[in-house]
């Protein structure tokens, strides 16, 4: 086994920067390069990246995305000799990390971490590391530098493992958006929301971000954004062509995306106003008023569903002139739910569950937000046997 003498560090952002300056600090011979030219403590730099590779065993990669990863690597081509091995710890999909490794041989190892920029700065990340025994055997010891080693594979199911590790990351950010604001909406003081989240499932995100969830300024710069984590997602559900509710919510979070991800925790979940139409269609039911139905639909909306084994479609007033000005005499025993609101721009889709007695119906909204606000612009329905 030889040692490596020299790091090239490529990609001083806030990852890039931490595994740098960890590395510097455990007296390894690092150089880093990043596009912007920012410094990073007491790491030694280099002007281009070229220079960065020229004298460098590892080439170590921390860069945003697969053609971030793609684009320098191209730039630094000549300057790799035949024995540098590339070390990518980026997030990137399972077909670019197959490409890179079928580019690069036996010199490359795919090593996507788990954990952020304190993880990195403390040595305990968990690097998913995929590749060849010699090349792992080489790098070992700068892995180690940074955190626990776990062979995976092949380079294509590391960056797999990664996306899905940072699903349930995503998972945790959305589920604390929905619990944060159930708990406004019950008008519970934030801090002891966040003492009893602290207890359960979401404990560690909530430790980690609870000074920000408490609405005071960050301690510091964003650790990981929105716009990384959505970048994460989109690969996911690209990489397993099934849909990501997180990939959607997270590129329709309404927030910088270079904010940190607890940001995406604090937005509302959806703007109110796409509500409105849906509870008026909501005290429609309640009251047996048709006035409210014409306050929650457009003129021009069908409701459209099987009844009795048969396709109906009703426009409007058809479907108003169903109602007669009171409640069910059972309107008292009856339930119904919002149960989803997906908002794209000015249009939106919803799903409630209403309870009517011996009948469940599901029922399907596509609102449109027009001139003076949302409305629903159709209605599909589906009765439960
Ligand atoms: N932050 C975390 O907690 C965390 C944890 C695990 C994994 N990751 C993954 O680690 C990687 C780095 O994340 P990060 O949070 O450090 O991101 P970051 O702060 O946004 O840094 C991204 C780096 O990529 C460089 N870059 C972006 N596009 C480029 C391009 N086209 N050509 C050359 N350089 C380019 C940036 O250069 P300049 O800024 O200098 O222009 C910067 O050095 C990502 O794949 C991320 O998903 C992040």
């Amino acid at each position: 086994m030889t040692t490596p003498h020299t790091i090239a560090v490529l990609g001083l952002g806030r990852m890039g920067g931490a595994i740098a300056a960890r590395l510097t600090a455990q007296d390894w011979d690092v150089v880093g390069w990043t596009r912007s030219g920012r410094t990073s403590g007491a790491v030694k730099t280099a002007g281009d990246p070229y220079e960065a590779v020229a004298k460098a065993d590892i080439v170590l990669l921390a860069l945003f995305d697969g053609p971030a990863c793609r684009q320098v690597l191209d730039d630094v081509r000549e300057a790799l000799r035949p024995d540098t091995i590339v070390l990518n710890t980026s997030t990137i999909a399972p077909a670019e990390a197959a490409g890179l490794a079928r580019q690069l041989g036996s010199a490359y190892v795919h090593a996507p971490v788990l954990g952020s920029v304190p993880a990195a700065a403390a040595g305990a990340l968990q690097i998913l590391a995929a590749a060849d025994q010699d090349a792992l055997d080489r790098v070992r010891p700068v892995l180690e530098t940074l955190g626990t080693v776990r062979r995976v594979g092949d380079a294509s199911t590391a960056a797999a493992f990664k996306l899905i590790a940072n699903n349930g990351l995503a998972g945790a950010v959305l589920a604390l958006r929905d619990s944060l604001r159930q708990a406004d909406a019950l008008g519970l003081p934030r801090a002891q929301v966040l003492d009893v989240l602290e207890l359960g499932q979401l404990g560690g995100l909530v430790a980690r971000k609870r000074r920000f969830l408490l609405g005071e300024p960050p301690a510091g710069p964003a650790e990981f954004t929105i716009g990384a984590l959505a970048k994460d997602m989109a690969l996911l559900a690209a990489a397993s062509d099934i849909p990501s509710p997180s990939a959607a919510d997270l590129a329709d979070t309404p927030a910088d995306p270079g904010a940190d991800i607890a940001v995406a925790a604090t937005v509302p979940a959806v703007e109110d106003a796409v509500l409105e139409p849906l509870r008026a269609y909501i005290r429609g039911h309640a009251t047996g008023d048709p006035a409210h139905f014409r306050e929650a639909f457009l003129p021009t909306a069908h409701i459209e569903g099987i009844r009795a084994g048969a396709f109906v479609s009703w426009r409007l007033e058809e479907y108003c002139a169903l109602f007669r000005g009171r409640p069910a005499p059972d309107e008292r025993t009856r339930f119904r739910r919002i149960d989803s609101v997906d908002v794209h721009g000015t249009a939106a889709t919803a799903t409630m569950t209403l309870r009517h007695g011996a009948d469940t119906f599901t029922d399907v909204f596509l609102l449109i937000r027009a001139g003076d606000g949302w409305r629903i612009a159709n209605k599909a329905y589906h009765r439960h046997d």
